[in-house]
């Protein structure tokens, strides 16, 4: 046995000593921790990695810094459940103990292959004073769904004409071999995907790069997944500064899928489209279900370091919840997993007096399901506000309520979502939705745990993720409009 591998394991084993305290309690409990969502108990959380359904359960691995909220040399955290709701710690997955990922064991995908749990990742390590990054990809293997033995890099470089930026397996079986997509950079700096294939999953053949038919669609492709839904092949991927979709996105980190067609020698992308139009979406991942669905989970975050409150208690960051996947009419629409029907509590009925200007409701709680359907007027607008403070029309708030708002704005037909009242305003303030012609209401679904907020919009064919950071006591509902003509919503069904 190699030196270094007798090493990396007693690092190994130094690095899960170090983190155990961090890894089994939860940090101080502090009003923004989500009350279902996957959250680290301590430190930084990013990307989903190894999302898969293995022996009876869904494992799901997330990118980890447990010693500060910052985005350093990362761990696998690992969960398992039975149905992608209810979660569970394992022992943590993997920690950068060895010389190929000793600065980072960064995101990839799972894949079973002969009755064991293989999971491919990318070796981060940065080398001499300049700390050069250079990149490797990695495998690790278990067979109890438990236990993970890295085997160490199976790509020991980049190819030609591709910069250290390569990174994020994707590994699928298309009946014949095996086949890796990687998020990469060339070397003039334009976001490729990188493909590979491989007859046993070890020994890999580079193929060359794909992405050309989306053009120029920024300077890194980050975390790409690849999947078929209802005979028709996606890829979702995380392009860095390509054009911004809409006038208020300012960050340089977007998410998005294309249709794909896998062909011998490549594979060729097609109409792109934004997959989630919120504000913190990012490196999401899918894993089929025992019933043939697809279901999806992504970071409620983005790239950029940021400030925000819960890291005064010590931890950063949450997952989005599972959303389940449908190809309908050549669209993607995502929906809650039907699975969090389970946390419904008794479903309340809120009637709306549409004679009045403003409504104001206390739910008396953050963590929510709401339903309703929002009319569209010819003209005029009316703003939804969640998380409201109190509902109390103050001379601070010249007249009008304060919350993360939802405007419907009839003369523009768009939707808006508006979270300049946040605790927390870095980044951008405001996201857009145009609203079709032909579409005259709009059903809308919204999931609410304490500081984070889902919409899905007719039936998920749109949704909008964001953090919502809020007082303790911004527990109200306030409905608003500008004119006693437009019309509103007239219930909204909600369980607690
Ligand atoms: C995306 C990402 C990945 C990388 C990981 C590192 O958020 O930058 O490309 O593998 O995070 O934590």
């Amino acid at each position: 046995e190699s030196v270094l591998a007798a090493l990396g394991r007693l690092i190994d084993q130094n690095l899960r000593e170090q983190a155990a305290p961090r890894y089994s309690s939860i940090s101080k409990t502090d009003f923004h921790r989500p009350t279902w969502h996957i959250s680290p108990p301590q430190g930084l959380l990013n990307d989903p990695n190894g999302f898969i359904y293995f022996q009876g359960h869904y494992h799901l691995f997330y990118q980890w810094y447990p010693f500060a909220c910052e985005h350093k040399d990362k761990f696998w955290v690992h969960l398992i459940s039975p149905d992608g709701v209810q979660w569970h710690t394992a022992p943590l997955g993997l920690t950068p103990s060895d010389w190929y990922d000793s600065h980072g064991v960064f995101s990839g995908h799972a894949m079973v292959m002969d009755d064991a749990l293989w999971l491919y990742y990318t070796g981060n390590t940065r080398i001499g004073p300049e700390r050069l990054r250079q990149t490797t990809q990695c495998v690790a293997r278990s067979t109890d769904g438990i236990h993970f033995e890295k085997l160490g890099p199976v790509i020991d470089a980049p190819p030609a004409g591709i910069t250290e930026h390569i990174r994020d397996p994707k590994v699928i079986h298309d009946g014949q071999y095996y086949r890796m997509l990687l998020g990469a950079q060339r070397e003039d700096q334009i976001g490729r995907l990188a493909q590979y294939s491989s007859v046993d999953g070890l020994t890999w053949h580079y193929d060359g790069l794909s992405g050309d038919s989306l053009g120029e669609l920024g300077y890194m492709w980050e975390c790409p997944d690849l999947f078929q839904l209802s005979d028709q092949w996606l890829c979702i991927l995380c392009p860095q500064g390509s054009p911004s979709p809409t006038p208020d996105h300012h960050v340089p980190h977007h998410n998005g899928y294309a249709k794909a067609t896998l062909e011998a020698d490549g594979i060729t992308l097609d109409n792109w489209q934004v997959l989630d139009h919120g504000f913190d979406f990012y490196a999401p991942q899918t894993a089929q279900t025992p019933d043939n669905k697809r279901m999806l989970i992504a970071w409620m975050g983005l790239p950029d370091e940021v400030e925000q409150p819960s890291q005064s208690a010590g931890w950063l960051h949450q997952l989005t919840c599972p959303r389940e996947l449908h190809w309908e009419n050549g669209q993607l629409y995502q929906r809650p997993s039907t699975a969090l029907q389970s946390l419904r509590g008794p479903q309340q009925l809120l009637l709306i007096n549409t004679e009045c200007h403003s409504t104001t409701v206390d739910l008396g709680t953050k963590q929510f399901e709401l339903n309703t359907t929002l009319p569209i007027p010819a003209s005029g607008h009316y703003t939804l506000y969640f998380h409201s403070r109190s509902g109390m029309i103050t001379p601070a708030s010249a007249g009008e309520p304060t919350g993360c708002a939802l405007i419907m704005d009839g003369d523009s037909r768009t939707l808006t979502l508006d979270r300049s009242a946040s605790l927390t305003t870095e980044g951008d303030t405001r996201r857009c939705i145009h609203l079709p012609e032909q579409l005259e209401e709009l059903p809308l679904q919204v999931l609410a745990d304490t500081s984070s907020l889902e919409f899905f919009i007719v039936g998920g064919q749109w949704t909008m993720t964001s953090r919502y950071f809020s007082a303790i006591d911004a527990t109200f509902l306030a409905l608003t409009r500008d004119h006693h003509d437009t019309p509103l919503p007239k219930q909204i069904d909600w369980y607690a």
